[in-house]
């Protein structure tokens, strides 16, 4: 705590101190005037600033630009790209007066179903986390503050405000947390947002294990906790547990605080610690202020916001059919040609500065398009006449784009999809045209993976997810060749629901969601199972090619605490212009128990001219081998050998390199009679006693009619108490030998150094 913010705490009563930890309305805190305290306003966030007007009744808000959704905005695999964007997103907020955005949403993709998942980046922690480091340095670059969230294991929309996600630590540590730790650790967001859900039975609201035991005390974080709006059960806990500012205003919860401390149930010390956050970020958002704030440029904005969702864009599948020629005949059709869905439903719903559709795009580039509008795209319904018209305008064209996506109602905020299916009047139209044109296109306009059961059927899938205000001038250029899709999937876009990690355990009873699958989330889960799917994570196609060559490692051993380098250039092997996202997965080592065969660690993304070439290059630590050690409580990976994956999507890998890991740390070994002998064995120091003792006792413990597998895989979880059981008198006599000499080889924790 700053002398200033001490300072003003001293001049402050019990109930001005408690009245500070939440807001004085929606969107802003509580001054007070007689220190000079001004309030800190608040705005969602995260893909376009939604600012209420106060002249217009809510909910209208200030017309802004709406950027791609974050499920777009993880497409683009390009932390320039989210910085650019959170360096425009922080410049309307600070010419609308606004001191921290409620962004980035880094929350992880356990289910497709997951109603909000088009505002959260991805199913992989690393990708999340880069691209929320990438968001949050473009907001802050720009003086305004951001609000990481939902802190944490928010996951679903059903019964999000009570339902208790139950999950294992090392769960939580490898798949949900590591987002928000390198946010915190790397980037320094202002503030982090609490989520509305419990965490194995504790509100995030009043979790001491996450708000202030690993935020702040293992990363470090020195801002402000905010909690959800509405999140808060009981604020005398959420202050001890570390939850700074309730938002919105809750007059109620402050005076719950004030009776606590007067009670002597709260110490006032902590009071004094949510308050002088609270404090601190106001100084902070006022000396920020100070600097005159620069006229946000809408239209610039505008542009760059289309220049984006059309780096996002992924193509799933191409059979020559794309890009489209300007000579072509063209039918859309789709009612997503006209007017686009571009944005998700909730809090992050913006006021559209001007919004691109593609059909405006092509008529004003002079294209060769029909419009039949073929089904509507507000909902799910089939008329005829209408019907017919699409399928008659799709065979007597060159080429048909159907324009498909899901309608609003079918995500946002509040809710849960219930199945993965688009409308089926739109599954209808196109079995029906693809059936009767060969050059069919499908542009997906979804916030999150749908089936596609005509996949194999049409020529081409053009993927925008929600891309922002701009997509329709994206799409019409990526049709027609003038910008070249590079974007990856963020998340596996599976065969069926069935296939999905978490298909019996989602949304859970309505009290408990079981996080069951653990940390086999997204393609952790397909891989493991080798499972087919409809689109693997990382798969993205372009109209050029890339090859890769020279991989190499600038050495073969990792020792912990060391680095190693990975070098790979990549070539553009085809005749255009375009992009490749490079790749690395780590994997191993083999046969390791309970680890998922590969996690994404680095990725690149490059431009390169036909022909042309780049080397990238990236740097590993231990950390990127380790797992999650509960009984540690730290990062761990056992000595081994490693493999280092390099590919253009999680499942297109041409390079392999071999990588020798060092651990200087061994697991914790218990020597006792339960020890067993295959954990034994395992280790250096202990496996010579116990070589001995078996070749003295082994015939008796293993099974005389049993193979070798058989009996290794016996012996393995044998614990040396067996000797007393089966390896007769002599045996029991030798144990206790046998357990001093281990005992020698590894000092128990005190004694070592
Ligand atoms: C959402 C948050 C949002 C807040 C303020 C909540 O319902 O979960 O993401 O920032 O409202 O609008």
């Amino acid at each position: 705590m700053s002398s200033t913010v001490a300072e003003l705490l001293a001049q402050m009563t019990v109930e001005e101190k408690a009245a500070l930890c939440s807001g004085a309305d929606f969107w802003n805190t509580k001054a007070i005037g007689r220190l000079d305290i001004r309030p800190v306003r608040v705005s969602d966030g995260p893909h376009g600033l939604r600012a209420e007007d106060p002249s217009v009744p809510p909910p209208q808000s200030l017309p802004a630009v709406c950027f791609p959704a974050g499920c777009a905005a993880a497409a683009g695999f390009d932390t320039d790209l989210v910085e650019q964007m959170g360096r425009a997103l922080g410049g309307e907020a600070r010419s609308a007066g606004v001191d921290v955005l409620l962004g980035p949403a880094v929350n992880i993709k356990r289910s497709p179903l997951c109603g909000r998942n088009f505002e959260y980046y991805s199913e992989d922690p690393y990708l999340a986390g880069e691209l929320a480091v990438a968001y949050i340095r473009g907001v802050q670059s720009r003086g305004v503050g951001t609000s990481i969230k939902h802190f944490a294991a928010n996951n679903q929309e059903y019964r999000r405000l009570t339902c208790s996600s139950e999950l294992d630590e090392r769960t939580l540590r490898e798949i949900y947390l590591p987002a928000f730790e390198a946010a915190v650790r790397r980037a320094k967001p202002w503030t982090v947002m609490c989520s509305y859900n419990r965490i194995n039975g504790t509100h995030a609201s009043e979790n001491k294990h996450l708000l202030t035991d690993i935020l702040r005390g293992e990363w470090g974080f020195e801002g402000a906790v905010v909690s959800d709006w509405g999140a808060v059960s009981d604020r005398v806990a959420g202050v001890r547990a570390g939850l700074d500012l309730e938002m919105p205003a809750c007059p109620a919860h402050d005076r719950q605080i004030a009776d606590a401390v007067r009670a002597g149930t709260l110490p006032e010390s902590e009071l004094d610690r949510a308050a002088g956050r609270v404090l601190e970020l106001a100084l902070r958002a006022a000396e920020h202020r100070a600097d005159p704030p620069a006229e946000a440029d809408l239209d610039a904005d505008h542009d760059a916001a289309a220049a984006m969702a059309a780096q996002c864009a992924v193509l799933l599948k191409n059979r020559g059919v794309l890009p489209l020629g300007q000579d072509q005949r063209v039918a859309y059709i789709g009612g997503f040609a006209a007017a686009p869905r571009y944005q998700g439903g909730g809090s992050s719903h913006v006021n559209p500065w001007r919004v691109d559709s593609a059909l405006d795009a092509a008529r004003r580039r002079g294209r060769s398009v029909d419009y039949v509008e073929g089904f509507p795209a507000d909902r799910d319904q089939r008329e005829e006449a209408e019907f017919l018209r699409a399928v008659e305008a799709a065979e007597s064209a060159d080429a048909a784009v159907i324009f498909a996506g899901l309608p609003d109602s079918f995500e946002s905020e509040g809710y849960d999809r219930r199945h993965l299916r688009l409308p089926e009047a739109q599954n209808n139209l196109i079995a029906r045209i693809a059936a009767v044109q060969k050059n069919t296109v499908v542009v997906l306009h979804t916030g999150s993976p749908v089936e596609c059961p005509w996949a194999d059927d049409v020529g081409a899938v053009l993927c925008m997810y929600l891309g922002g205000e701009g997509v329709g001038r994206a799409t019409d250029a990526l049709l027609y060749g003038e910008a070249d899709p590079s974007g990856r999937l963020p998340e596996t876009w599976p065969l069926r629901l069935e296939d999905t990690p978490c298909y019996q355990d989602f949304p859970g009873n309505g009290r408990t969601a079981h996080y069951r699958e653990g940390v086999y989330v997204g393609y952790r889960w397909y891989d493991a199972r080798r499972m087919p799917v409809r689109w693997p994570f990382g798969h993205g196609l372009s109209y050029t090619g890339f090859v890769y060559r020279d991989a190499a490692l600038s050495a073969p051993v990792l020792k912990e605490g060391g680095q190693v380098e990975v070098s790979v250039t990549v070539r553009n092997s085809g005749a255009r212009f375009g992009h490749e996202v490079v790749q690395l997965y780590v994997a191993g080592p083999e046969n390791a128990p309970d680890r998922p065969p590969q996690a994404l660690r680095r990725f690149a993304k490059v431009a390169l001219q036909p022909g042309a070439q780049t080397t990238v290059r990236f740097v590993l630590t231990a950390r990127d081998l380790c797992v999650f050690d509960p009984e540690m409580g730290d990062w761990y990976a056992d000595s081994g050998e490693y493999t280092i994956r390099i590919g253009h999507s999680s499942r297109n890998v041409p390079v392999a390199l071999p990588l020798r890991y060092e651990s200087l740390r061994r697991r914790p070994l218990t020597i006792d009679e339960n020890a067993t002998l295959g954990d034994l064995l395992r280790d250096e120091r202990t496996a010579p006693v116990i070589r001995a003792m078996l070749a003295r006792f082994g015939q008796r413990l293993g099974d005389p009619g049993a193979g070798p597998e058989a009996t290794l895989q016996a012996l393995d979880g044998t614990p040396l108490r067996a000797m007393v059981s089966f390896g007769g008198p002599e045996g029991a006599a030798a144990l206790p030998g046998v357990l001093a000499a281990l005992r020698g080889a590894v000092p128990p924790p005190a004694e070592r150094g």
